[in-house]
C-alpha cells in the first residue's frame, strides 16, 4: 500500500530540542548542526552569544536581541533523509516558561552536558519537564578536548541524579591535551582526534586493527582493555527503552571542534521517533492522519520593532497545511484565514507554503489565540499536556498612577494569558502579585505594560517559595481548607484556587496537614 504524502513527510520529520544548563555549549552545537545539515555557510553565525549572555534591563537592547533569537527559535534543515526541526529553548538570561514549553512540542529531546562539570542544576529541571512527557533523552557530552571528569563517573552522576540509564554509543579515550578520538562501540571504529582541523578525523575500523598500535604504541593494548572493559559494565543500547524515555544513549565530543557530531547525528536521526501521537480532552490524534491539527505552545512579542506584532508558535500535529488554509480556532468555535503564516527554515523566518507533523508554523496573533490553543480542520479538539508550571520567583506589583489600575489588570490578564508572566490575586487582599521562572520575564511585563497599555508599575519584594494548583473533589474539605488557609489563597489568571507558599516548609506541612488536597506544580491550560 502506497502511503499518503502526509504519511511520508510525516515518518521524515523530527522535532527536537536542546536541554542543557548555560555555558554547557548548546549555542555552538547548534552552530555546528546547522553546518553539517548545510544550512548555514559558515558556522557561527546563529546568534551573538556575547548579547545572550548577560542579562539587561534595557528594553532596547532586550528587543535587538529578541529580533536575533527569533529567526533562530525555531530551525529546520535536513540531515541525511530527514528533515529535523530544532527548537530552541531559551536559557540564559532569556529563560522563561517558554523554554518549558517548548518541551512540550518536541518528539525527543537533547540533552548536553559539560564534561568538566557534569550534571547542573538547569539541567535537571528541564529533564524534570522532559519526564512529564517521557519524552526519549539522547546525550552529548561535551568539551572532551579540555580536562574533565572521568566518563564513569560522569554516567553515574547521570544514571544517579536524572535517574536514566546511560547507553554509551561512543567512548572517549584520553581528554584535554591526550585526547585522542572516540571509540564507536557499536561500529566497532576509532575516529581519530584532530585538533583545529578542518578535516574530519581517521577513522579506524576494527578494535584489532594493527594501525591502532601504529598510532598509539603500547597505549593501544591499554585502550583496547578499556573498551572491552566498557562493553561489559555499560548498558546495551535498547531502542524500546529510549523511545519509553527510560535509556539514552551517550556520545562523546567536541562542539567546538566539531567533533563526534556526526556520530551523534548519526544515531539521531535513525532512533530518535517520528511526530508522536498527541493526547486530547477526547480522542488521540495520529501524526498520520490526513485533516490538520496542531498547537500553540508559545506566544512572542514585539519579535520586529516596526510592527508590533505578535507570534503564536503552532506545532503541526497531524495532517498537512497549505498557504490561505481556513482553520478551525476550537477555544472560541471560529474559523480564521490562515494567510501568512511563517516557517522558519534555515535560520531565516520564510513565508509558509506547506507544512507538516513536527513542523513549526508562526500565526500573525492580534490577541485572540492563547497559549495552549488548538487549531484543526474543523473537529472540535483540545490538546492537552501543553501545561503552566509553577513559578519560582515573585515581586508584587506596584501601581505608579492608581488611577490606571483597570488598564493594569487588563494588560495582566492578557499577558498572563499569553504566558509572558502567571499572575496571582490573593483572597485576603488586593495584592497583584507576579510568578516567573525566570528573572527576565519581570522586565519584559514592565516595558509592555508601558508600551502596549500605557501603564507605569514597578515591582517590591515578597516572600513566596511558589505556588500549587489546588484541587479537591471532596467539595466539603475544600471549603474547610479555603477556611482555614485563606491568608495563603489565591487566585490565577484564569481563576484557579491557587495555594501561596512563603516558605518551603509551610509547603511541606501544609500538605501533610491536608492530605485530601491535591497541591499540583502545573496546570492544563484549558
Ligand atoms: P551555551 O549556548 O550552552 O550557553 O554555550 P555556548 O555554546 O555559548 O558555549 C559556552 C562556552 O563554551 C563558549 O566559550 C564556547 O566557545 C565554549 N565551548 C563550546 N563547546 C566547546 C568545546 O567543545 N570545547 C571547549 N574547550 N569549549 C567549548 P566562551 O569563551 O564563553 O565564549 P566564546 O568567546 O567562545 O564565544
Amino acid at each position: 500500500m502506497s502511503s499518503s504524502p502526509v504519511q511520508q513527510a510525516a515518518s521524515k520529520r523530527r522535532t527536537f530540542a536542546i536541554i542543557s544548563h548555560p555555558d554547557a555549549g548548546k549555542t555552538t552545537l547548534t552552530e555546528k548542526l546547522l553546518y553539517f545539515g548545510g544550512a548555514i555557510q559558515m558556522a557561527g553565525s546563529v546568534k551573538s552569544r556575547k548579547t545572550d549572555r548577560h542579562a539587561t534591563s534595557d528594553w532596547m537592547e532586550m528587543e535587538k536581541e529578541r529580533g536575533i533569537s527569533v529567526t533562530s527559535s525555531v530551525m529546520q534543515f535536513p540531515y541525511r533523509d530527514r528533515i529535523v526541526n530544532l527548537l530552541d529553548t531559551p536559557g540564559h538570561a532569556d529563560f522563561s516558561e517558554d523554554t518549558y514549553r517548548t518541551l512540550t512540542a518536541v518528539d525527543s529531546a537533547l540533552m548536553v552536558i559539560d564534561s568538566a562539570k557534569g550534571v547542573e542544576e538547569r539541567t535537571i529541571k528541564l529533564m524534570e519537564v522532559c519526564r512529564l512527557r517521557d519524552t526519549p533523552i539522547l546525550t552529548f557530552v561535551n568539551k572532551l578536548d579540555r580536562e574533565g571528569r572521568e566518563p564513569i563517573e560522569l554516567l553515574d552522576e547521570v544514571e544517579t541524579i536524572l535517574n536514566i540509564q546511560c547507553a554509551p554509543i561512543t567512548w572517549p579515550i584520553g581528554m584535554g591535551k591526550g585526547f585522542k578520538g572516540i571509540f564507536h562501540l557499536l561500529n566497532d571504529s576509532m575516529h581519530i582526534f584532530e585538533p583545529h582541523s578542518k578535516e574530519a578525523g581517521e577513522i579506524i575500523e576494527g578494535l584489532d586493527n594493527p594501525r591502532l598500535d601504529e598510532l598509539f604504541g603500547s597505549m593501544a593494548e591499554d585502550l583496547r582493555e578499556e573498551i572491552e572493559l566498557v562493553r561489559g559494565a555499560s548498558h546495551e543500547f535498547d531502542l524500546d527503552e529510549f523511545l519509553a524515555g527510560r535509556l539514552t544513549p551517550v556520545f562523546f565530543g567536541s562542539a567546538m571542534n566539531n567533533f563526534g557530531i556526526t556520530e551523534l547525528m548519526d544515531s539521531f536521526v535513525e532512533y530518535a521517533p517520528p511526530p508522536q501521537p498527541r493526547e486530547t480532552k477526547t480522542r488521540e490524534v495520529d501524526a498520520t492522519e490526513e485533516a490538520f491539527s496542531g498547537f500553540v505552545f508559545k506566544i512572542q512579542a514585539n519579535m520586529d520593532p516596526k510592527h508590533r506584532d505578535r507570534i503564536a508558535f503552532l506545532r503541526v500535529c497531524s495532517g498537512k497545511y497549505t498557504k490561505g488554509m481556513k482553520l478551525h480556532q476550537a477555544r472560541i468555535g471560529k474559523d480564521v484565514t490562515i494567510a501568512n503564516a511563517v516557517t522558519f527554515m534555515a535560520a531565516e523566518r520564510e513565508q509558509a507554503e506547506e507544512a507538516y507533523p513536527g513542523d513549526i508554523l508562526g500565526l500573525h496573533n492580534h490577541g485572540t489565540i492563547q497559549i495552549g490553543d488548538t487549531f484543526t480542520q474543523g473537529e472540535a479538539l483540545q490538546f492537552t499536556g501543553i501545561p503552566y508550571f509553577a513559578p519560582e520567583l515573585f515581586r508584587r506589583v506596584r501601581l505608579k498612577d492608581p488611577l490606571k489600575n483597570k488598564a493594569l489588570l487588563k494588560g495582566l490578564q492578557q499577558l498572563s494569558e499569553e504566558g509572558a508572566t502567571q499572575l496571582f490575586r490573593p483572597l485576603d487582599n488586593n495584592d497583584l502579585i507576579l510568578g516567573a521562572v525566570g528573572v527576565l520575564q519581570f522586565d519584559v511585563v514592565v516595558h509592555r505594560l508601558k508600551g502596549e497599555y500605557n501603564v507605569e508599575c514597578a515591582y517590591e519584594a515578597v516572600q513566596v517559595y511558589t505556588a500549587r494548583w489546588v484541587y479537591c473533589d471532596d467539595v466539603r474539605k475544600l471549603e474547610e481548607f479555603k477556611k482555614k488557609a485563606s491568608q495563603n489563597l489565591a487566585l490565577d489568571g484564569a481563576g484557579n484556587l491557587t495555594y501561596i507558599a512563603p516558605t518551603r516548609v509551610n509547603l511541606d506541612l501544609t500538605m501533610e496537614r491536608w492530605p485530601d488536597i491535591d497541591f499540583r506544580a502545573t496546570r492544563e491550560h484549558l
